[in-house]
């Protein structure tokens, strides 16, 4: 355990709530949401900023967690794929449509995928066929070959 002098202060808002930690310098944001405040659904993949299983929004930049550390989310919000569902727990429209047009199959892309996808939505709620194809270029999915995923964010366009 490291002694109390070697942390350092984090202030931030996860998901809408304020967050107040004292970490290790070293702690990488995508290990902070995980370990710390249990939100698995950010997943890790390469741990090298490949594969896109770690995206996360920062003050609504889509970012790869893995590649930041903690420290740097001070004054920050943080938006993990806990965060982007509907009112009350409902699936948001882009969820529905990742499962209304089967656009997951292990799930383990999946995170990162809707994280890209919604900050492509946020930015641009028309986008086209090649602008969600770039848009998801970063995240690597082994099962799909991404056509469904692609129809889904399609099929979400407008909705946000
Ligand atoms: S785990 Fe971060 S990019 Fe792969
Ligand atoms: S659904 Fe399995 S990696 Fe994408």
């Amino acid at each position: 355990m490291p002694e109390r002098s070697e942390l350092v202060s984090l202030r931030c808002q996860v998901n809408g709530r304020p967050v107040v930690a004292e970490v290790e310098p070293r702690l990488s944001l995508a290990d902070f949401l995980r370990q710390h405040l249990e939100l698995t659904g950010t997943h890790l993949g390469c741990e090298q900023g490949v594969c896109g299983a770690c995206n996360v929004l920062l003050d609504g930049q889509l970012v790869r967690s893995c590649l930041l550390l903690a420290a740097q989310a001070d004054g920050l919000e943080v938006v993990t794929v806990e965060g982007i569902g509907g009112p009350g727990g409902q699936l948001s429209r882009l969820q529905q449509a990742f499962l209304d047009q089967h656009g997951l199959q292990c799930g383990f892309c999946t995170p990162g995928m809707l994280l890209a996808a919604e900050a492509l939505l946020r930015e641009n709620p028309k986008p086209s066929r090649d602008e969600v194809v770039h848009a998801i270029s970063g995240v690597i999915c082994r099962c799909t070959g991404y056509t469904d995923i692609v129809d889904a964010i399609l099929a979400a366009r407008g909705g946000q």
